[in-house]
């Protein structure tokens, strides 16, 4: 016997495709591929797949706010959508983009120490270009040029988390941006997804039981649905030993920069 109320709660017709309540905006090589892949455990979440760049570039943000929503995954009007994209962290545009698509959009923001986060983001492209057999040059080479630090390396900019912050706080209040400590993330993933559970205002559905720890890649890696899964293995990559006294210059020119970034959102992280 048909009976419409059923076959209509049974409809797949009643998922659509959603703009984002939630976005990671960031920070690049934060850890932002295992915050989204994580979240996407909770039943409550659906993620896009691929990074969007909406916000950050020109051509894109163009095509208008359907195109942008076109990519995202269907959902069920109970379940959040997220995207992520790096990019949008070291912006200019992106902060007042956002602002103007939905003010009440809340921030996902992952952070790690800036040092290591500059020696990840240079491992990113020493890999990139020896893949596409370019040249390479010695991390110490392109840190310090002529005696001194090279302030103008990108890696270096993008780790100037104060500088970034303050544009995003010009559009939002600072507590509809969660941060989320990447290091902590690395060695303890639970912990920092059940807050973001809280900030979300989502039960509690990520457990202990959807991770374990796999000893060959050093990394947490995915359990869900039966099934085992690690990162992918551009993610998590060994870093090179950097030389002690460009180590040292990195860290004391951030030392100024993340203490101002910690009173800019009123908490700490443990940084060199
Ligand atoms: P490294 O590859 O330098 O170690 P992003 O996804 O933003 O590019 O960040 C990549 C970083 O995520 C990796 O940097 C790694 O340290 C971190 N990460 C955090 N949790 C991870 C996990 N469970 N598996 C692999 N990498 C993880």
């Amino acid at each position: 016997v048909y009976n419409e109320t059923e076959s209509h709660s049974a409809q797949p017709s009643s998922a659509s495709q959603m703009i984002p309540q939630s976005i990671i905006i960031g920070v690049r090589k934060g850890g932002t591929r295992a915050l989204l892949e994580m979240l996407d455990i909770h039943s409550d979440i659906v993620v896009a797949a691929t990074e969007v760049h909406f916000f950050d570039w020109d051509e894109n943000y163009e095509k208008g706010l359907e195109w942008y929503r076109n990519l995202m995954p269907l959902s069920y009007p109970h379940q959040t959508t997220i995207e992520k994209t790096p990019g949008y962290f070291t912006s200019a545009k992106a902060p007042e983009r956002i602002h103007d698509m939905n003010s009440s959009t809340k921030l996902l923001l992952i952070l790690r120490d800036p040092t290591e986060r500059v020696i990840s983001d240079y491992t990113q492209v020493y890999y990139n270009r020896l893949e596409s057999h370019k040249s390479v040059q010695p991390i110490e080479e392109i840190v310090i040029k002529n005696g001194v630090l090279n302030t103008k390396y990108k890696a270096v900019q993008r780790s100037l988390y104060d500088f970034h912050m303050s544009n995003w706080l010009k559009y939002f209040p600072l507590d509809q941006i969660h941060i989320v400590d990447g290091d902590t993330l690395i060695r303890n993933p639970l912990p920092e997804l059940r807050k973001v559970e809280t900030f979300l205002k989502l039960p509690p559905r990520i457990m202990a039981s959807n991770f374990y720890f796999n000893h060959t890649k050093g990394f947490y890696c995915l359990r869900n649905d039966g099934r085992e899964r690690c990162l992918h293995e551009s993610k998590g990559r060994p870093h090179p030993v950097v030389n002690s006294t460009v180590l040292a210059e990195l860290r004391a020119y951030f030392r100024e920069h993340n203490e101002r970034f910690f009173s800019m959102v009123k908490k700490s992280f443990n940084w060199h």
